[in-house]
């Protein structure tokens, strides 16, 4: 039976990693080891199969003894422990859901719905390193997969609404924090129906700014509010969210020497744990808007087109009708003002789903096929 090795399994990808594997039954007929950074000894999690006691997650000797290891861990782990664990002779296969390693020429990044023939001829080459891709790129892929396959996409923008979760669960609750303090800041006049609504903004905008606002994790009020910058500086004024988009979207679909020009604007709005997008396409040919609809829905089990009206749109198209599902919903398609090869679309994706558990879930089940 292959040994599995799990490491970050109770942060929050790994918890979602760990409900989607129960969910679908995906611990039989794997050996799983849970490995700890903290509580080396203490009893496993209740999986329904028997777990050894948690092994020590920096210790390489037992991290060799793996088949293979699924790291949510994060990307501070991935770098002290992946090289010396290679170094030290170890040629199982890494699925990782950190960035780390995703742009290293040993690493193959899996979205099997949209790469696996890429991910085949990898595993064919002897490839043992699998990363999950940012959330935002494998979200837009999931959506507009039919168009990649199709090679229709000539350029694209994509301008993001992303959610808290992204960046992690402090943000999530510090989201949640302020939206209260926002509300405390003017409960007693918005529950007077008389109240004047500038004055509740004016002291709104008075708590947002004021010093008691918790803003610890983002930096900056986000409820009420949004942050157009995520990640790091590049050196080219890109956001490092933003330099991501054309990196990975082309190592994914292995453009090579032929790029996709993909950039755009990255954005954290209030949203709990589903990403939007917002996309101009520039497509290399006018190809009729049903033909393009068609093909996005065609392409995988979970890209969903919504009509382009405005009650499908506010009943499917929104965070708050997709997260905690697999659905990618892709609406508002039309072609743009500018001419018949201009495409707009909007999709909306859970990030911890597809965005981060779903290709890694999915990737130890090709491993073992
Ligand atoms: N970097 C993404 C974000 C999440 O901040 O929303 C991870 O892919």
């Amino acid at each position: 039976m292959l040994k599995v090795g799990f490491v970050g399994w109770r942060g929050m990808v790994g918890s979602v990693l760990m409900q989607r594997m129960l969910d679908d039954n995906d611990f039989a007929g794997l050996e799983p080891v849970f490995f700890s950074t903290s509580q080396a000894g203490q009893a496993g999690p209740n999986i329904g199969v028997d777990v050894p006691a948690l092994k020590d997650a920096n210790d390489i000797e037992s991290l060799k003894t793996m088949d293979v290891i699924v790291t949510c861990q994060g990307g501070d782990y991935t770098g002290a422990v992946y090289q010396p664990l290679r170094q030290a002779g170890w040629k199982g296969y890494w699925i990782d859901a950190a960035s780390t390693l995703r742009m290293a020429e040993e690493s193959t990044i899996v979205l099997d719905p949209v790469n696996r023939h890429v991910i085949d001829a990898q595993l064919a080459k002897g490839a043992r390193t699998f990363v999950g891709g940012n959330c935002t790129v494998s979200l837009m892929l999931m959506g507009l997969g039919g168009l990649f396959e199709a090679n229709m996409v000539e350029w694209m923008t994509s301008m993001t609404y992303q959610a808290a979760s992204g960046s992690g669960a402090k943000h999530m609750r510090e989201l949640l924090s302020q939206m209260g303090a926002l509300h405390s800041a003017v409960a007693s006049d918005l529950a007077t129906p008389s109240s004047a609504i500038l004055d509740i903004d004016r002291d709104v905008t008075a708590a947002m700014r004021g010093g008691e606002f918790p803003v610890d994790n983002f930096g900056a009020p986000l409820a009420g509010s949004l942050l157009p910058w995520i990640d790091k500086a590049m050196d080219n004024g890109q956001s490092k969210e933003e330099w991501k988009g054309g990196v990975e979207t082309n190592k994914i679909l292995a453009t090579g020497a032929n790029p996709i020009p993909i950039d755009g604007l990255c954005v954290r709005i209030g949203a709990m744990r589903s990403h939007s997008q917002a996309f101009t396409i520039k497509l290399r040919q006018d190809v009729p808007l049903d033909e393009i609809e068609d093909r996005l829905a065609r392409h995988n089990d979970w890209a969903k087109v919504v009509p382009n009206e405005k009650d499908a749109t506010l009943e499917q198209l929104t965070p708050a009708a997709v997260s905690g599902t697999l659905t990618v919903p892709v609406g508002r398609l039309r072609k743009l003002s500018m001419g018949g090869e201009y495409l707009t679309a909007f999709s909306v994706g859970d990030q911890l789903l597809w965005g981060a558990a779903e290709p890694l879930k999915r990737m130890l089940k090709i491993v073992r096929e």
